[in-house]
C-alpha cells in the first residue's frame, strides 16, 4: 500500500456547456482522476449521463476515468463503459445481485473494479469480496446529488475498512465520495482514505485549478 493521496474531481456539478475547458483546468491543477457519476433515476433519484459522455471525456484527457455506477443493472452496462474508455468501474453492493461475477467481468474487460457502500451498508458486508476488488468506495452522502453535507459516521466506516484491509493484507484502495471540503479532508485522510472524490468544493469555485491545487497541497 503506498501512501499516495488521489484527488478525483467529480464532474457531476461541472459546467457541461464548457466541459473541455473545465477538464483542462482540472488537469492544470494536477488532479489525479476524473470521477464520472452515472445515475439511472432508479437506483438513485437522479438521471445523469451514459457511455457517450465518458467517450467524450476520454477524448479530452489522458487522466484515468473513474466511473461510479449508481444504476440497477450495472452488469449489462459494464462493457459499454469500458469500450467508452473507463479505467475503473465501481458498482454498488446494494444494486448488484451477483457481485463476485460482476467484479470478474470488469477484470475480464481489462478495467479495475470497485465496490461502493451506501451510508447505511456495513463494511463487513464486503468481507468475502475484499481480496478481489481494487477499490472500495465509502459513500459519505446519500448517493444522487452533489453539494450535500458529509455524513460524520463515514469516518468510523473508513477506519473500520482500513483495519479490515490490514487484517486481510488486502490491496484495495479506499475511496470516499461526498461532502468533502477543506475542513474535513485531513480527518478523512487520517481515517485511512486514499482517494478523495470532490465535486461541489471544486466546481462551485471560480478558479478550478486553484481549488485543486489547494486540495493537493494538503498532502504535499
Ligand atoms: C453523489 C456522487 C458524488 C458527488 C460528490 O451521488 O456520487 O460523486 O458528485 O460531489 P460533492 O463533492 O459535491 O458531494
Ligand atoms: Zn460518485
Amino acid at each position: 500500500m503506498n501512501n499516495r493521496k488521489i484527488i478525483a474531481p467529480s464532474i457531476l456539478t461541472a459546467d457541461f456547456s464548457n466541459l473541455s475547458q473545465q477538464i483542462r483546468s482540472i488537469e492544470m491543477g494536477n488532479a489525479d482522476w476524473i470521477h464520472c457519476d452515472i445515475m439511472d433515476g432508479s437506483f438513485v433519484p437522479n438521471l445523469t449521463f451514459g457511455p457517450v459522455v465518458v467517450k467524450a471525456v476520454r477524448k479530452m484527457t489522458e487522466l484515468p476515468i473513474d466511473v461510479h455506477l449508481m444504476v440497477v443493472n450495472a452488469y449489462s452496462l459494464i462493457e459499454d463503459f469500458v469500450k467508452a474508455g473507463a479505467n475503473n468501474l465501481t458498482v454498488h453492493q446494494e444494486a448488484v445481485i451477483h457481485l463476485d461475477r460482476t467484479i470478474g467481468k470488469i477484470h475480464e474487460l481489462g478495467a479495475t473494479a470497485g465496490v461502493a457502500l451506501n451510508p447505511s451498508t456495513p463494511v463487513n458486508s464486503l468481507t468475502e469480496i475484499l481480496q478481489n476488488v481494487d477499490l472500495v468506495l465509502i459513500m459519505s452522502v446519500n448517493p444522487g446529488f452533489g453539494g450535500q453535507k458529509f455524513i460524520p459516521n463515514s469516518l468510523k466506516k473508513i477506519r473500520e475498512l482500513s483495519e479490515l484491509r490490514y487484517k486481510l493484507s488486502a490491496k484495495f484502495l479506499i475511496e470516499v465520495d461526498g461532502g468533502i471540503d477543506m475542513n474535513n479532508i485531513k480527518e478523512i485522510s487520517d481515517a485511512g482514505c486514499d482517494a478523495f472524490v470532490i465535486g461541489n468544493s471544486i466546481f462551485a469555485k471560480d478558479n478550478l485549478t486553484a481549488a485543486i491545487v489547494e486540495f493537493k497541497n494538503v498532502f504535499s
